[in-house]
């Protein structure tokens, strides 16, 4: 899945990686999911709730921009092509149609909860072997914890 280009600037390029473009699938995915709720979420409260999926939406593409460009940094090519964003499943499809406002916070708390304990295990296993790396995915951590935060006082769950 990833390619090492010829110069991998770091000693560590190859085990960071993996880590990497796992987190690079996972963030447009869920990129394409808060569009695709933000479409088709409705109720009573669906317009806080709207542009609150919008603005995660926003925020998964820098992330996932920040995540691709970093494996380039670091010599390795970054694999965001749909075909291995739908291969490397890295979370459950939503459900086709209009989505109720009260049914956004539990799939997302999902999503999101599941998001941060996989980040902040990579920041964890990629320690000190590159602060850079692991300073990204630690900023990214703070912005996911964040977001639960958000969806569950929109939510009340
Ligand atoms: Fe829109």
């Amino acid at each position: 899945m990833t390619q090492i280009l010829d110069h991998p600037i770091t000693d560590h390029s190859t085990e960071q990686a993996p880590l990497l473009q796992q987190t690079l699938l996972e963030l447009i995915e869920l990129s394409l999911q808060a569009k695709q709720a933000h479409w088709n979420v409705v109720g009573p409260t669906f317009k806080p709730i709207h542009e609150f999926l919008d603005e995660m939406t926003d925020q998964y593409r820098g992330w996932y921009d920040d995540v691709a460009e970093r494996l380039t940094a670091i010599g390795v090519a970054p694999d965001g092509r749909s075909q291995t964003v739908v291969a490397g499943r890295p979370f459950e499809t939503l459900p086709a149609g209009s989505l109720p406002t009260a049914d956004i916070g539990p799939l997302f708390d999902t999503r999101v909860s599941a998001l941060a304990d996989r980040i902040r295990q990579r920041a964890g296993d990629i320690g000190e072997t590159d602060m850079a790396t692991q300073d990204l995915l630690i900023e990214i951590l703070r912005g996911v914890e964040k977001q639960r935060w958000m969806l569950r006082a929109h939510s009340g769950i």
